[in-house]
Order: structure tokens, then C-alpha cells, then sequence
């Protein structure tokens, strides 16, 4: 999508749909011959999410109205709904061109409706090969109208970077299993050497070598090497500041192994690696705007399958911190990864803070629906960040409770730990599992499950499927909070 910023004066593109954005209550201000007509005639009153198709006019071929809701409440991301409800309404209409009238000439509020404009137009088609072109979106370009084209351009430096961060993140998301493998993931976190991070990748020999038994348990039944993806930002003003950490579960396929999952929605666990890919991500934007901050991205990528040498009920592991595990549940292998991930990314980083990101259990699902993500951590300065974050960007959290009487639901009598808890409080158990390979440091988890992928999705800024849900809310957190 292109994309640019233009005075109300500069002629429209051929081809172009012109998107009035108008507030609610304000309808009655659309003069203009004949949109009075069949404004005047309709329901049209500008309330959030009304839309009106209003004919055409000399300049343009087809002219739509867009309800932007109230004045009063008229924010940033007020901005970026509407004018991806605007770009979702006409996106495969047969022009070629979009141009967004707002109803104020805030520059902020200009970039902001372009970058809703970029969300909206993702999608994931590279394996389509038959499609009618009349089913393609054909609106390639969009103008935003404002009176400060430069400073609306100079404001979407960073939202620019950060719709490529969420798009690369959602691409990773989408790509089917058997070709988004963990050495293929690992493939293109490397590539991201070019925006300047630095990328180390480990395979087994070396996490065999770091003790890592818990993380190589879940990957021993896949003929895929497993791998750990350590992204690095430098970006600071002292090169020694203490890095801010980001972990990942990076399942690029979990059959549940030898716990194996019923057939029915399986291929859904293709995006069981929507952790890593969001940590991914956020490293990608970090660089991408030259975020001034220390970071680190660990990505444990493994794949979960059923096979001879798979991993059995019964098994114990010893993790890289030593304690060891009774494997319960083979299909509860991402906390198995996160326990090792997380670990390597205190031990080795002694960072400020770590925030784990995983797709970690069906029951975050059935506590909080696919609109919010289920927050847990040991730290209220950390988890008021997230959640501070998470409303700016419109990424929904939801604070759940670490209580310490559950604990012992993961105790095992033959090892120091068991890896499920049993069905009640289920996302609990889970994260009070990770909480043991933590070593006090301050952590939150993400469990994503809930909001990684969205179909159909109800957001006009996420096309169904893979939402990228993360890289914004934590982009905004370091630049708000952590940044020099
Ligand atoms: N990857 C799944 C969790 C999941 C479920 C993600 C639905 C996205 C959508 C995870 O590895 C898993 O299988 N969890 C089990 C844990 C149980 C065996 C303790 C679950 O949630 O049922
Ligand atoms: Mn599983
Ligand atoms: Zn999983």
C-alpha cells in the first residue's frame, strides 16, 4: 500500500474513492448538493462504524461517508479505526486509489489514519494462485488530505516502521508448518541482521551443551532441529545499559505429541509459535526506529510431534536450571520450552525485566474469550506498564492471579516438578510454572492463546488470521517507559 500525505487542493489520483470522514451529529453539515440529498434521506448520522455511499462528484468516481463517532472521544486510534473502516468498505471495489477527508487536520491524527490504513491492508496470498483479479483488493495507493503533509509524513516515520514490524510478525504467523520450520524461522530472524540487530542462533549440539533437557524433551520426536533465536538491540546511549528482555514460545507445530491432539482444528497449532513471532516482531521495530534502549529477544522454536523417539508420559528432564521435571502431558510442551528460554535470558542477560509472550493454553481462551490476552506477573510496576500500554495501543490485557496456594498443584513426587496442573485454573498453573525458572527477577507472561489469531476478527485494523497481537503494546511500553 501506498501511501501519502496531501493537501486538499492536489487533484485525486485517477480512479479514486474518496472517504469523508464525518462525527457523529455532524451529518447535517454535508451541504454539498447531492450528498445533502441522500444524507438527508438516510440513517447516516456519523455514530461509529455508519458508513453511506454517496454517488460520485466531478473529481472522484465514487464518494463514501464515514461515521468517525463522537468529537469528544475523536483519539489516535479513533483516527486509525476509522479510516481502516474506510479502507475495509471499499478496499475491493474496482478503483484504484483511496483518499481519506478527516474531520480534524491534526498531523498526528493524519499519520495515525494512514497507519490504520496499512494494518487494514494486510494480507497473506502468496499461495493463491488462481484468485479473479475482480475478487483482489484493488485500492493500491491511499492519500491521506491534510494541511501539514510534512509533518504528517515526519510522524509516520515510527508508525511506518512499526506496520512493517506487525506485518513481518503476522507473515511469520501465517506461514504453514511445513514451511515455517524452526530452522527456517531462525532463517529469517537472521535476515534481520540487515536492519541492524545482532543475531545468534543456537541449535541442539549447543543447548545440549547449556543443559537446556526441558526445551530438547519437547523437539526429540520432530526430524526438525530445534533451535533458540537470541536477537539482540543495541541501541542505547550506554552500551553496557542493563537490556530490557523478551521471550518467546516458538512451537512452529504442536501435535500435542505423544499426547496427540483429536484431528479436529489441529491445523490451527501451526500458529502455536504467535510468542516468538510477536518477540520477532518487536525486535524488528526496535531497529526499525532506532529505538534508544537495550534489548534482547530470545525465541524458543521447536516442533511438538508423535514419532518413535518422541518424548513419553512418565519422562523426567532436568531443565538448564537444574531442577527437574515429570513430563504429565506431552502437549503441554511450551512452558517445557519457555522453562529453559527463560531461564538462558536471566542467567545469561541479568536483564531489568523479562516479559514472556506464548500461545500457552486452550483455557486462557475459555477465562477471557479472543479479545483479551491473560497477563500474569510477580511485579506492579511492570504489569501497570503492560496494562497502560496495552489500552494506548488497543491491545487488550486482562491481570490474572499468581496465587502461591496453587503452587503445589505442579509438584511431583518423583521430581521436582510436573508439567501440568491439572484442568482447573489451568493458564494459572501454567504460569506459576514458568514463574519457577524466573529466579525473582521482575517478569510478566502474555498468554496470547486467547488473541494471536482472530477469525473472523471484529477489529477493522487485523484482517482475520494472524493479528500480530504484542508488537505494538510492547513497542509503546519501551518507548514510553525504558528508552533514554
Ligand atoms: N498450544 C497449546 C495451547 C493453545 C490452545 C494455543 C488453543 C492456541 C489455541 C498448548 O501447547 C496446549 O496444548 N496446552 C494444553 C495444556 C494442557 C495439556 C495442560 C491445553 O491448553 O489444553
Ligand atoms: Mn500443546
Ligand atoms: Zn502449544
Amino acid at each position: 500500500m501506498l501511501i501519502e500525505f496531501v493537501g486538499a487542493e492536489s487533484a485525486p489520483a485517477a480512479q479514486t474513492v474518496l472517504a469523508i470522514v464525518v462525527f457523529e451529529g455532524e451529518a447535517s453539515s454535508i451541504q454539498s448538493g447531492a450528498y445533502a440529498r441522500a444524507v438527508g434521506a438516510s440513517r447516516f448520522t456519523g455514530a461509529k462504524g455508519q458508513s453511506l455511499e454517496v454517488g460520485s462528484s466531478d473529481l472522484v468516481d465514487r464518494v463514501v461517508l464515514v461515521g468517525a463517532g463522537k468529537a469528544a472521544e475523536f483519539d489516535a486510534m479513533a483516527a486509525e479505526n476509522v479510516a481502516a473502516t474506510a479502507y475495509g468498505l471499499v478496499k475491493a471495489c474496482g478503483l484504484k486509489a483511496l483518499r481519506v477527508v478527516l474531520p480534524t487536520d491534526a498531523p498526528e491524527t493524519a499519520a495515525r489514519a494512514a497507519f490504520g490504513v496499512r494494518l487494514a491492508s494486510y494480507r497473506f496470498d502468496k499461495y493463491r494462485t488462481k484468485e479473479a483479479a475482480d475478487k483482489k483488493p484493488s485500492i493500491l495507493e491511499t492519500e491521506i488530505v491534510t494541511g501539514h503533509a510534512d509533518a504528517a509524513r515526519a510522524e509516520f516515520v515510527d508508525l511506518a516502521a512499526l506496520a512493517d514490524a506487525v506485518a513481518f510478525s503476522r507473515d511469520l504467523t501465517s506461514e504453514p508448518p511445513n514451511v515455517l520450520y524452526p530452522a527456517e524461522f531462525a532463517r529469517r530472524v537472521k535476515a534481520l541482521e540487515a536492519l541492524g540487530l545482532e543475531v545468534e542462533i543456537l541449535g541442539e549440539a549447543d543447548m545440549q551443551k547449556l543443559g537446556m533437557g526441558s526445551l530438547l524433551g519437547v523437539g526429540q520426536g520432530s526430524i526438525r532441529e530445534s533451535q533458540l533465536a537470541i536477537i539482540k538491540w543495541n541501541g542505547a546511549a550506554d552500551p553496557a545499559a542493563q537490556p530490557v528482555a523478551f521471550v518467546g514460545k516458538g512451537v512452529c507445530f504442536d501435535t500435542g505429541g505423544i499426547s496427540l491432539k483429536p484431528a479436529d482444528g489441529m491445523e490451527d497449532m501451526k500458529w502455536d509459535m504467535g510468542g516468538a513471532s510477536a518477540v520477532a516482531g518487536l525486535m524488528h521495530v526496535l531497529a526499525g526506529r532506532k529505538a534508544k534502549v537495550n534489548a534482547v529477544g530470545i525465541l524458543g522454536l521447536v516442533e511438538n510431534m508423535p514419532d518413535g523417539n518422541a518424548q513419553r508420559p512418565g519422562d523426567v528432564v532436568t531443565s538448564m536450571s537444574g531442577q527437574t521435571i515429570e513430563i504429565i502431558n506431552t502437549d503441554a510442551e511450551g512452558r517445557l520450552v519457555l522453562a529453559d528460554a527463560v531461564w538462558y535470558c536471566q542467567d545469561r542477560f541479568k536483564p531489568k525485566f523479562m516479559v514472556d509472550l506464548a500461545t500457552l493454553t486452550g483455557a486462557i481462551i475459555i477465562s477471557l474469550g479472543n479479545d483479551y490476552a491473560g497477563l500474569f506477573s510477580n511485579n506492579d510496576a511492570l504489569a501497570d506498564n503492560l496494562l497502560l500500554a496495552s489500552k494506548a495501543e488497543g491491545e487488550p490485557l486482562w491481570r490474572m492471579p499468581l496465587p502461591a496456594q496453587y503452587d503445589k498443584n505442579i509438584d511431583s513426587s518423583i521430581a521436582d516438578m510436573k508439567n501440568t496442573g491439572g484442568r482447573p485454573g489451568g493458564s494459572i498453573t501454567a504460569a506459576l510454572f514458568i514463574q519457577r525458572f524466573v529466579n525473582k527477577l521482575p517478569w510478566a507472561h502474555l498468554d496470547i492463546a486467547s488473541t494471536a489469531w482472530k477469525k473472523p476478527s471484529s477489529v477493522p485494523t487485523i484482517p482475520d488470521g494472524a493479528t500480530g497481537f504484542g508488537v505494538r503494546l510492547l513497542n509503546r511500553m519501551v518507548a514510553e517507559k525504558y528508552e533514554d
